[in-house]
């Protein structure tokens, strides 16, 4: 027989007018390798269908899952129950709006800080879909493809004090965001062009450097070198625009 789990479980639908947040508790027998993911479609399924919470891969790719978990942002679909104690308390990842329950909306937060951020290759190039595709150094590829690897869920803003009290703060995710164009040899962006978007209290100088983001981030991504190269190259570029050069 497996450990009887407790969890604890924030519900609120902002649907459902005249309803307060509450936490709910729920108990399930462990099985071998449970995830949180297993946990609350067995909820669902088996005690509660009004239980709200999101996933579509089970597999950490679509980033829908995060949520926090004991104090922690985590996928869910990838938090196994044994590495936690018997006592389990769900909170919806905070910073974000709220859907229901487990679920925030994610979505518009990142489409908003990708405008913001300008999140593409800015080029003067013409496209012409007859010529041979430009070439890229293969460890400058690899460098943008580490930096791709953001599944936008989100733990990494929720852990962010600065974010926490600040909701212009862009965060880590678009902090990443911008490096990965920045050694994008195909951007044509200058320096003083990325100082307009983050050399600034809500960009990079509004990071506090404690690194919870990369402590959190659940593929692993290299957040501290990302904070550490632009705060670098931003705090160069501060200094050539007091100099007017
Ligand atoms: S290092 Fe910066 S971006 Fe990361 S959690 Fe701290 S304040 Fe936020
Ligand atoms: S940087 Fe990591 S923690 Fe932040 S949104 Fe991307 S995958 Fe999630
Ligand atoms: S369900 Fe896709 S990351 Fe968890």
């Amino acid at each position: 027989m497996g450990r009887m789990l407790t969890f604890e479980i924030f519900r609120y639908n902002p649907e459902e007018k005249g309803t307060e947040p509450r936490m709910q508790t729920y108990r399930l027998e462990e099985t071998a390798n449970m995830t949180l993911f297993i946990v609350l479609n067995r909820l669902r399924e088996e005690q509660d269908p009004s239980l709200i919470f999101d996933f579509c891969c089970r597999a950490g790719i679509c980033g829908s899952c995060g949520m926090v978990v004991n104090g922690r942002p985590r996928l869910a679909c990838q938090t196994k129950t044994k590495d936690l104690p018997d006592h389990i308390v769900l909170l919806p990842l905070p910073v974000f709006k709220l859907v229901g329950d487990l679920s925030v909306d994610t979505g518009v937060w990142f489409r908003e800080m990708y405008q913001k951020t300008e999140s593409w290759v800015h080029t003067r190039k013409v496209f012409d879909p007859s010529r041979e595709e430009e070439r890229m150094d293969n460890a400058v590829a690899e460098q943008i493809y580490e930096l791709e690897r953001c599944v936008e869920c989100g733990c990494c803003i929720s852990a962010c004090g600065t974010a926490r009290m600040r909701d212009d703060f862009l965060g880590a995710a678009a902090l990443n965001r911008v490096a990965r164009f920045v050694i994008d040899p195909r951007d044509e962006r200058t320096d003083k062009e990325y100082f307009e978007i983050i050399g600034n209290d809500y960009g990079i100088f509004g990071c506090m450097g404690l690194l919870a983001c990369e402590d959190v981030c659940p593929k692993h991504l290299p957040l501290q070198n990302q904070l550490g190269f632009l705060r670098r190259k931003m705090g160069i570029t501060a200094i050539r625009n007091l100099f007017g050069k």
